[in-house]
C-alpha cells in the first residue's frame, strides 16, 4: 500500500480519510491513467467521439465515488458537461461545487514528446501524459477526495456537486448557456476549482486571480495566387513579408506591446496586491529554469513592471500559430495569403472588446505596401480577482497546510478559466477557491507535460482535507 506522504499533517479525527484516500491511490491512479489515454481534444472536430468518451468514462468515475444523479448535460454544439451530486449532509450544511474539466488541449507535436502524449507513462516520479495534470487530475482529486469520504463515513461532510466542463481549452463558448440552462442546480455556497499551478513542488498554491482572454485572427491578402518568386520577387509584395512586418510591430525593442490605446484601461494594483506580489520574492533564475528559456535569451519588458506582474497583471499579445507553407512543400512562390492567430492576455479592468478594437485599428494602420487584411475575433473573457480572506479562503490554506505540510503562497495566475466568473455570479458573489494540481514543471499544453505524483497524493489529500474545513468554516 502506498505510504502517506511525509511531509502530511493529517489533521485530528481525519486519520480514517486520510488512510482512505491512501489506499485508494491506485485505483485513483489507473482511473487516471484511463482518462488519459482518451484524447479528448476539444478544438478538435475529429476527436468529438473522443470528448463524448471522456465524458461518458468521467460520470462512471462520479458514480464510483458516490455521487448520485450522475449525468451528461448536453448544451446544442458543445462537448458535453458531466455533474453529479450527493445531498446527504441535509440542509444545514454548505453546498460546495467542485471544478475540473475534461477536455485537452492538441499535441500535434507528438514525436517531439519523450513518450506518446496519450500513453501515460511514468518517470521519475512523475506521470507524462497529454491531461495528465491539466486538468484529469483535478477530474481525480474530485474523485479521490469524495470516495474516502463515501467509503469510511457513507458521505462528506458537505453537500457535493461536481461539475467537469468539456470545453474550457476552447474558451467555453457555451457557457453562457449552460449557465441559463443550468446554473440553478448547480447553485452552491463556495466554488472549488482545480485546474490551477501550485508555487513550487511541494510547495502548494491558492490563487486569488486570473488574467483574461482573447483571441485574433489576422489574414494579409496581396495577390489573387501564388506566384513565382524569381519571375516577380522584388516588385510584387507577397502576403507572408505583410504578415511578419504587422506581427513585428505589436511590439517595442524590449517587446512592450506597442499598440496604442491597448493597456489604457488596466487598473493598479491596489497596496495589498503589490505587497502579495513582494513576500512571494521573485527569482528570475528559477524562472529561467522552470520554463527553460535558453542561454542568452532575455526577458521581456522595459523594467516598469516586476516579472510576477507582467505575466499576471499586464496584458500580452503572442502570435501562436501561423498558416503558410510547411519548408518541406514551399514551391518558391511569391504568397498571395498568410494567417495568424494571436493570444491576448488581459489584465485585471480590461474590456475585451475594446482591447480588440484597439489591435484592429493598429492592423489597418501598420499594414504595409497597401496589403489587404482583416481581423476576426475569437473567444474573449475578462480578467477575474478576489480577496484572498474569509472562511472559505481559510478552510483551503488549513486544507493545504496539512495536506503538504506547508501553508499554500497566495498567486496569481496568467491563465484564464472562463467559468469561474459567470458562477460565481450566478452563485451571488460564491467564493472561488482555484486550487493548485499542477507544478511549474507541469508544462501544460506543451510537449512532455506532466504531473508531480507526490504532490497529486497531497492535492487528493488537500480535498479530502478540504471538505471538513468547509464543512465546519461555512456551517
Ligand atoms: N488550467 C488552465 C488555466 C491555467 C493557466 C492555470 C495557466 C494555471 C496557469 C486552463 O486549462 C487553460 O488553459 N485555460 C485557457 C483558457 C482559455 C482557452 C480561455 C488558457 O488560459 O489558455
Ligand atoms: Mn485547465
Ligand atoms: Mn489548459
Amino acid at each position: 500500500m502506498p505510504a502517506l506522504p511525509a511531509s502530511t499533517r493529517v489533521p485530528d479525527g481525519l486519520e480514517d480519510v486520510a488512510s482512505g484516500v491512501i489506499e485508494q491511490l491506485p485505483q485513483t491512479r489507473a482511473w487516471l491513467e484511463d482518462l488519459v489515454r482518451i484524447p479528448s481534444i476539444s478544438d478538435v472536430p475529429a476527436h468529438a467521439e473522443d470528448c463524448r468518451r471522456s465524458a461518458e468514462q468521467t460520470a462512471r468515475l462520479l458514480t464510483e465515488a458516490g455521487l448520485e444523479d450522475v449525468r451528461l448535460l448536453e448544451v446544442e454544439g458543445a462537448h458535453p458537461y458531466v455533474t453529479g451530486s450527493w445531498l446527504g449532509a441535509g440542509p444545514d450544511a454548505p453546498t460546495v461545487l467542485l471544478y475540473a474539466h475534461h477536455d485537452v488541449q492538441p499535441a500535434a507535436t507528438a514525436e517531439r514528446w519523450s513518450s506518446p502524449p496519450f500513453e501515460p507513462t511514468e518517470r521519475d516520479g512523475r506521470l507524462y501524459g497529454r491531461g495528465a495534470a491539466d486538468d484529469k487530475a483535478g477530474i481525480l482529486a474530485h474523485v479521490a477526495a469524495i470516495r474516502a469520504w463515501t467509503t469510511t463515513r457513507g458521505g462528506p461532510p458537505v453537500n457535493v456537486k461536481v461539475i467537469v466542463e468539456g470545453e474550457e481549452e476552447v474558451g467555453s463558448p457555451h457557457l453562457g448557456e449552460f449557465l441559463a440552462a443550468h446554473a440553478g442546480d448547480l447553485d452552491a455556497d463556495v466554488i472549488v476549482l482545480t485546474d490551477l499551478v501550485n508555487w513550487k513542488v511541494g510547495w502548494p498554491g491558492l490563487t486569488w486571480s486570473l488574467r483574461g482572454m482573447a483571441e485574433a485572427y489576422v489574414t494579409v491578402r496581396a495577390l489573387q495566387r501564388p506566384v513565382h518568386s524569381g519571375m516577380w520577387g522584388g516588385a510584387v509584395p507577397d502576403a507572408l513579408t505583410g504578415l511578419l512586418r504587422l506581427l513585428a510591430s505589436l511590439h517595442d525593442e524590449h517587446g512592450e506591446v506597442a499598440v496604442a490605446g491597448f493597456d489604457d484601461d488596466v487598473r493598479e494594483l491596489t497596496p495589498a496586491e503589490r505587497g502579495r506580489l513582494e513576500e512571494l520574492g521573485e527569482d528570475p533564475a528559477a524562472m529561467r529554469d522552470e520554463v527553460g528559456m535558453l542561454d542568452g535569451v532575455d526577458f521581456l519588458g522595459d523594467g516598469r513592471h516586476g516579472l510576477l506582474e507582467q505575466i499576471w497583471f499586464r496584458p500580452s499579445i503572442t502570435p501562436v500559430g501561423i498558416d503558410a507553407p510547411a519548408i518541406a512543400e514551399a514551391s518558391n512562390t511569391l504568397l498571395a495569403r498568410a494567417d495568424a492567430k494571436l493570444s491576448l492576455r488581459l489584465a485585471p479592468g480590461q474590456d475585451p472588446d475594446r482591447v480588440l478594437a484597439t489591435l484592429r485599428d493598429h492592423l489597418e494602420a501598420h499594414v504595409p505596401f497597401g496589403l489587404q487584411v482583416e481581423m476576426t475575433s475569437g473567444q474573449a473573457n475578462p480578467a477575474w480577482v478576489t480577496e484572498p480572506a474569509g472562511p472559505a479562503w481559510e478552510a483551503a490554506e488549513a486544507a493545504m497546510a496539512a495536506a503538504y505540510g506547508r501553508a499554500p503562497a497566495a498567486l496569481g495566475c496568467g491563465g484564464s478559466i472562463p467559468f469561474a466568473e459567470p458562477f460565481s455570479e450566478a452563485f451571488g458573489g460564491a467564493p472561488c477557491l482555484l486550487v493548485g494540481i499542477e507544478d511549474p514543471g507541469s508544462n501544460a499544453h506543451g510537449e512532455d507535460e506532466s504531473l508531480h505524483l507526490e504532490d497529486f497524493t497531497k492535492a487528493c489529500l488537500t480535498e479530502a482535507f478540504l471538505l471538513e474545513e468547509l464543512g465546519r468554516r461555512l456551517r
